[in-house]
């Protein structure tokens, strides 16, 4: 089992290699993932004035969206990757929002006081941590009593044919090992109650799952294949141990199989995210302030 030093190291590399193409397919993935975004969004009770902490925050999202809605507020947007926050950055310029900052931080190890955010969100980034009971712990310990914490992961790789098309396709070259049921992968937090599992052993209360579907929309199953291949952590990964040629029997295969999700002269293929909400217990037992703003995740 690696140490918590060497998967970090090895998700630092990782993801700074795949921002490249977070950044280049960012329109497509930004569509995908919005849905579950808003979802989030929506269970977190937003105001206009919140202190919101958005973790694994990548690209931006759904931290932007969160400032969008909150002009009185300030979210912080973490990564353990410097260069995936640069892209978060350019997009926050790009949109005119001005109410965010960035740290480089670990989900484990946070710089922050105790009870500092009204709200911390962490869309498709648990499955990464080296250790997901204290970076749970690390997200109760920041939030203030009566404050939210919404994450989302991937469900089951049968229920994402927007990634299994391309892994199984992989699957025909490659001898692909089953990943560590306990180090980072895509698909570590599927089982049902996972995640739950975790708000409940820091204290959470009020926890709940809930299933979000999500589509990826490509112009043609060979776009399709270029942005799999340039930005899905596991598809980049198993691509690194073929060569040309066989990478060229793999796309060709992927592309076959993304036809049947063509409709409208365009590829939809469908997949399930799944959120989760939970409540930091106040000593009162009363909930905090009331909702402001509708929410919209980009
Ligand atoms: C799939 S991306 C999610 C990005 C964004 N939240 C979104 O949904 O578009 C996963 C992110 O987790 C980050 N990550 C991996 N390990 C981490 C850790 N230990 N602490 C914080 N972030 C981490 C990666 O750098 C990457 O940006």
């Amino acid at each position: 089992m690696p140490s918590g030093d060497e998967i970090r190291d090895v998700q630092r590399a990782t993801w700074a290699g795949l921002s490249a193409g977070w950044e280049k397919w960012d329109s497509v993935i930004m569509e995908q993932l919005g849905p579950v975004g808003a979802a989030m969004i929506e269970r977190l009770d937003i105001t206009s004035d919140q202190q919101h902490l958005d973790i694994a925050a990548g690209t931006g999202e759904p931290g932007l969206s969160i400032a969008r809605l909150s002009p009185k507020g300030r979210v912080v947007l973490t990564d353990l990757v410097a260069e995936m926050l640069e892209v978060a950055e350019r997009r926050a310029m790009a949109q005119g929002i001005a109410n965010i900052e960035t740290k480089v931080c670990s989900a484990d190890d946070l710089p922050f006081d105790d009870s500092t955010f009204d709200s911390v969100s962490v869309r498709f980034g648990y499955m990464f941590f080296p250790d997901m009971g204290k970076a749970t712990a690390e997200f109760a310990r920041v939030l203030k009593p009566g404050g939210r914490l919404c994450s989302s992961v991937w469900v089951k790789p049968e229920d994402n044919p927007w990634t299994a098309i391309a892994m199984q396709a992989i699957a025909t070259e490659v001898v692909l090992a089953p990943p560590d049921p306990n180090g980072p992968s895509m698909f570590r937090c599927a089982a049902p109650g996972c995640v739950s599992a975790l708000y409940e052993g820091a204290g959470l209360r009020d926890v709940a799952e809930w299933d979000v579907d999500v589509e990826l929309v490509a112009r043609s199953p060979e776009q399709y294949w270029e942005m799999i291949s340039e930005h899905v952590s596991l598809a980049v990964a198993a691509l690194q141990q073929v060569d040309e040629l066989a990478r060229d029997r793999i796309r060709a295969n992927a592309i076959v199989k993304v036809r049947a999700f063509e409709q409208d002269g365009k590829v939809r293929v469908p997949g399930v995210a799944r959120g989760i909400v939970g409540t930091k217990p106040d000593a009162s037992g009363t909930r905090r302030r009331g909702r402001a703003a509708s929410s919209n995740a980009g």
